[in-house]
């Protein structure tokens, strides 16, 4: 095993201060727990109009979005990640969802937001949202959304110490909205309308080109994630869902949508997510995230706290269909058992799988491999850079291995 360097950053929480307390202790003492009357219990609670919108315990409150101070200078435009290692299930809550901004988060009063469709199209349109809502042929769907960037830094290496970090720029919502077909069918697109150019409200005016093909199979235009309206920084009052796509094409604030006879070439689509090839070649139009998993449980913010019965736990998402199996490894990838999903498996979804293991405190090299219902199989970091070299910033879709350590302490390392 080569251990490259970690550089632990200041902003980590120490990682697992040892072995905690052991398990409940085998005495015949009384538990004050169970044979006392709690401060909680003795009096009244909070009522019910003191909280009119519900917020989570206190003693959550380090489950939250965190950045990485050195990675973008100004925070407007910068990233926070999802704490994937605090969560369960296969929903991330709408105030724990990762953030991007290339311009800083738009505050638009819906009564004051147009969504417009033109260029070759029959009949040009301008909708408010009140009219979106009142259309027919609305959906209800769960859908990841990966940024492309996520694990971009550990291309050259274990860099973060985190699972928060290495591949928190993925959320995966509930989204109700329209399709872009219902759309654009009472445009009436034109023969020769190919491409689709979106385009954000926002500051930085984010624009991305999407084939026809794709826009009419699954695209939507959504107005609610898990339930309630978007939250501002997810786009508010309108975001387009590019399903199983790069997070970069997911337009929030969209406000317009161009139809057009071949791609834009925008900055995000040239300069920006394309990926330099060790042959001076790039890789262009590079939509698809590929099949991915992490272990989430136990992993660095998460370390084993006791011996004895575990669960490991972990995500796996692909954005070519449905996750089919997850194996598991706690050799560094000599041996590997399938691991248990539970829950449902939707294509373009989160599937969530566990494995349950007894830790007796010996050292382990923990990793996760998801295979989708293409026969695709997630690679290992080494074949994606012998594949793509040491260039690219995008879609490392590796897989991560975990070293936990005899006291329990987890850390990000790479073996070769
Ligand atoms: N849309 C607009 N208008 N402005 C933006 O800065 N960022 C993009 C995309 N859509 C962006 C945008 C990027 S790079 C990603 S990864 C996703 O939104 C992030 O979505 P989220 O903030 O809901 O996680
Ligand atoms: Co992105």
């Amino acid at each position: 095993m080569n251990k490259t360097p970690l550089h632990r950053r200041a902003f980590l929480t120490a990682a697992g201060a040892a072995l905690a307390t052991p398990a409940l202790a085998q005495t015949n003492a009384p538990d004050p727990l169970i044979t006392k009357v709690q401060p909680w219990a003795n009096g009244l609670g909070d009522g019910v109009v003191d909280k009119p919108y519900g917020v989570p315990s206190k003693f959550e409150a380090d489950v939250i979005r965190r950045d990485v101070e050195w990675l973008t200078v100004r925070k407007e435009s910068s990233v926070s990640f999802t704490p994937l290692h605090a969560l369960d299930g296969v929903i991330t809550p709408n105030g724990l969802c990762f953030e991007r901004h290339h311009g800083g988060v738009a505050h638009i009063a819906p009564d004051k937001h147009r969504l417009m469709i033109h260029g070759l199209v029959d009949k040009p349109l301008v909708f408010t949202m009140d009219e979106l809502k009142r259309m027919a042929g609305r959906v209800n769907r769960a859908y990841f959304l990966e940024c492309a960037a996520n694990t971009g830094m550990e291309w050259k290496g274990a860099q973060l110490n985190g699972c928060q970090f290495t591949h928190g720029m993925v959320h995966n919502v509930w989204y109700v909205g329209l399709p872009l077909k219902v759309l654009f069918e009472r445009a009436g697109v034109k023969t020769n309308g190919k491409w689709v150019l979106a385009e954000g409200g926002d500051n930085s005016l984010m624009t991305r080109s999407i084939p026809m093909q794709k826009a009419l199979d699954d695209c939507m235009i959504a107005w609610n994630m898990n339930g309630e309206a978007l939250r501002p920084e997810q786009g508010y009052p309108l975001r387009l869902v590019v399903p199983g796509w790069e997070g970069n094409m997911w337009i929030k604030w969209l406000r317009r949508l161009e139809i057009g006879d071949q791609p834009w070439e925008q900055r995000e689509e040239t300069s920006k997510y394309t990926d330099l090839l060790p042959d001076g070649r790039a890789r262009h139009f590079t939509w698809v995230m590929d099949a991915k998993s992490i272990v989430t449980n136990p992993s660095p913010q998460a370390p084993l706290r006791a011996k004895g019965p575990q669960v490991l736990s972990g995500l796996a998402w692909s954005g070519r269909g449905s996750i089919k199996r997850v194996d598991v490894s706690f050799d560094g990838g000599r041996n590997w058992v399938t691991a248990r999903i539970d829950g449902p498996v939707m294509p373009l979804s989160f599937v969530r799988f566990y494995v349950e293991f007894d830790w007796d405190g010996r050292e382990l090299l923990i990793q996760s491999r998801a295979m989708d219902d293409t026969g695709y199989v997630q690679p290992t970091k080494d074949e994606l850079r012998k594949a793509r070299g040491l260039n690219s910033i995008y879609h490392n879709n590796g897989v991560q291995t975990w070293l936990v350590r005899g006291d329990g302490e987890t850390e990000n390392v790479e073996i070769s």
